[in-house]
């Protein structure tokens, strides 16, 4: 038995969540902690909101709140859309809110600093004058200097591809737009002003960064990029800003007065700080006797395997300055694995294929599709039948509806319901005791296709594909109604009820197979069958999915599980 941390990209709390957030990482890591809860593994699933950074500081002015009452609005909202979705977090914490979060954040940081890993800086940095604050690079626009490009951002231009600063960056404006603006006068007005930061080279960690590449488990595409990003170069890095919310640095130095640590600095150490307020409640609560005690048997012991799952925009910062902060640290285990998924994109009918983007309203919203009373099965299996997990794809609202009605409704639920009603009817409210000397062929194909199915199934899971996985198991699902349909029960029970037996016991069989299979990807509706079958899905694991179901066996009562839409 082995131990797994999983953990999924802390969101930001100054939104809503969208199908992108849910397919990019949150989804598919639920779907592998059931699986490996299901293989008998010691799992903690653990998240929390993302606090810290200037676009939290925005909303909060934009909204008239303070930035800790914008994060913890967007905190618990994100609670409900998760529950809403069967998605079971161990652990939801907050890195602004949490009492572990600071002194965690604040240790790395004089870990490095003690190790002689920062140097501090003097810079230029754009000043919005209005606002009285340093504009960070996705806040500025202006012309690149050295194509003219006009409206590029102010770290690259889109054009000529080249790095932009404060020296290459001209006609810059601020983009926080002018409506708050405190100093009259100043809308809009970008200066350059000088100011000191504590940098990280991450070049000093480019053999350490390489030795994790070649072990840890990653997506090909991922490995490809992440490797190239080495080959070019690692570059120094500010990790320390000048807002006011954030981190405090915890050093005596006039310059570091009204500094925060920079939100990617302190958000990865969120798992730490996480993971350490589980284990406290863990302790406090009756599950002391069986858990795992302290944190740092999951960060620091050999036998625990930590596992990120994020989204693509998220992979430098998991791969190199992450792995390189725990480098540096030097206590904590590097992650065994970073599960990347590409952007999930999004077509409205008759529309083009767009980004799912808040200020365009081009997303479906969680909240909304929860309270329009969507099911969140569905989502689950709609939003893993399209994973974007080697590139990028796209969310179709009809296809959707589509893929309910042929594959939930037409193949699952039809194969479970006619299998079920059928025996309920002919055979009773009992696994058919049948005789195993009636076998023939099909029969012995389509047991043999099931314990195929396993093995391929189990092993797209270890390789953590949750959409290879489902394929799969669909696949199968569409073998069992063929299964049915050369069976013909309906004509074999006039003739020889001893046959229809057969078919009705495997046809049982496999729906158990199923259930078990599925149950980490919808885990509501396999619920529903286990009802039908009158087991209890807590008491199963991975294994006993190709166990044969026992004859004589008393069932529930069949119910329809999908419904067309
Ligand atoms: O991209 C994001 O939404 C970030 N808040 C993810 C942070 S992941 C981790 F490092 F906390
Ligand atoms: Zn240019």
């Amino acid at each position: 038995m082995g131990r797994y941390l999983v953990t999924a990209g802390l969101p930001y709390s100054n939104g809503r969540l969208h199908v992108g957030h849910i397919a990019g990482c949150y989804l598919p890591a639920d779907i592998w902690v059931r699986y490996l809860r299901l293989r008998g593994e010691e799992v903690r699933y653990v998240c929390g909101s993302d606090d810290h950074g200037v676009a939290i500081m925005l909303t909060a002015t934009k909204e008239g709140k303070t930035p800790a009452e914008v994060a913890h609005f967007y905190n618990q909202q994100h609670q409900l859309d998760f529950k809403g979705l069967s998605i079971d977090f161990d652990v939801y914490g907050s890195t602004s809110a949490s009492k572990f979060h600071r002194t965690a954040s604040q240790h790395f940081f004089l870990s490095m600093l003690e190790k002689g890993l920062f140097e501090k800086r003097t810079t230029r940095q754009f000043f919005d004058e209005a606002r009285k604050m340093f504009l960070p690079d996705r806040f500025v626009k202006g012309d690149c200097g050295f194509c003219g490009a006009v409206e590029q951002n102010g770290d690259q231009c889109e054009s000529c591809g080249k790095l932009l600063d404060v020296d290459s960056l001209k006609n810059v404006r601020s983009t926080l737009g002018s409506e708050d603006a405190t100093v009259p006068g100043t809308a809009g007005v970008v200066t350059v002003r000088e100011t000191v930061h504590w940098f990280l080279d991450l070049s000093r960690f480019q053999p350490q960064v390489e030795d994790w590449l070649q072990q840890a488990q990653l997506r090909d595409s991922t490995r490809v990029y992440v490797k190239s990003l080495v080959n070019n170069g690692l570059v120094t890095r500010s990790m320390t800003r000048d807002i006011e919310w954030g981190i405090p640095l915890p050093i005596d130095d006039p310059d570091a007065k009204g500094k925060v640590l920079y939100v990617w600095f302190d958000a990865p150490i969120g798992y730490i700080s996480n993971t350490m307020e589980l284990m406290e409640r863990e302790q406090a609560s009756e599950k002391a006797e069986g858990a795992c005690g302290e944190y740092e048997q999951w960060w620091k012991s050999k036998d625990s395997k930590i596992f990120h799952f994020i989204g693509e925009d998220n992979t430098i910062f998991h791969c190199l300055i992450w792995v390189a902060m725990l480098s540096a640290e030097g206590t904590f285990s590097l992650p065994s694995g970073v599960i990347v998924n590409q952007f999930l994109n999004i077509q409205f009918p008759d529309k083009d294929v767009e980004k799912i983007s808040k200020s365009r309203g081009s997303a479906v919203w969680i909240g909304d599709y929860l309270q329009e009373g969507g099911d969140p099965d569905i989502l689950r299996y709609y939003l893993t039948s399209i994973a974007p997990e080697k590139a990028r794809t796209v969310y179709k609202p009809e296809d959707l509806i589509q893929k309910n009605n042929a594959d939930l409704a037409n193949v699952l639920g039809n194969f479970i319901n006619r299998v079920l009603s059928f025996n309920q009817k002919y055979v009773g409210a009992i696994v058919p005791d049948y005789d195993p000397k009636k076998c023939d062929v099909v029969d012995h194909n389509f047991v043999n296709e099931l314990k195929r199915t396993f093995i391929e199934a189990t092993e797209a899971l270890d390789n953590i594909s949750p959409k290879h996985a489902l394929q799969i198991l669909m696949d199968f699902a569409r073998s069992c109604n063929k299964y049915i349909d050369d069976k013909k029960p309906w004509s074999t029970r006039k003739t020889d009820m001893e046959l229809t037996k057969v078919t009705l016991y495997h046809g049982i069989r496999a729906i158990y197979f199923l259930t078990i299979t599925l149950s980490p990807f919808m885990p509501n509706k396999t619920k529903l069958v286990a009802q039908m079958l009158d087991i209890d899905l807590a008491q199963c694991n991975w294994n006993s999915a190709i166990d044969e179901f026992p004859v004589g066996k008393k069932l529930g009562e069949p119910v329809i599980l999908f419904q067309k839409i």
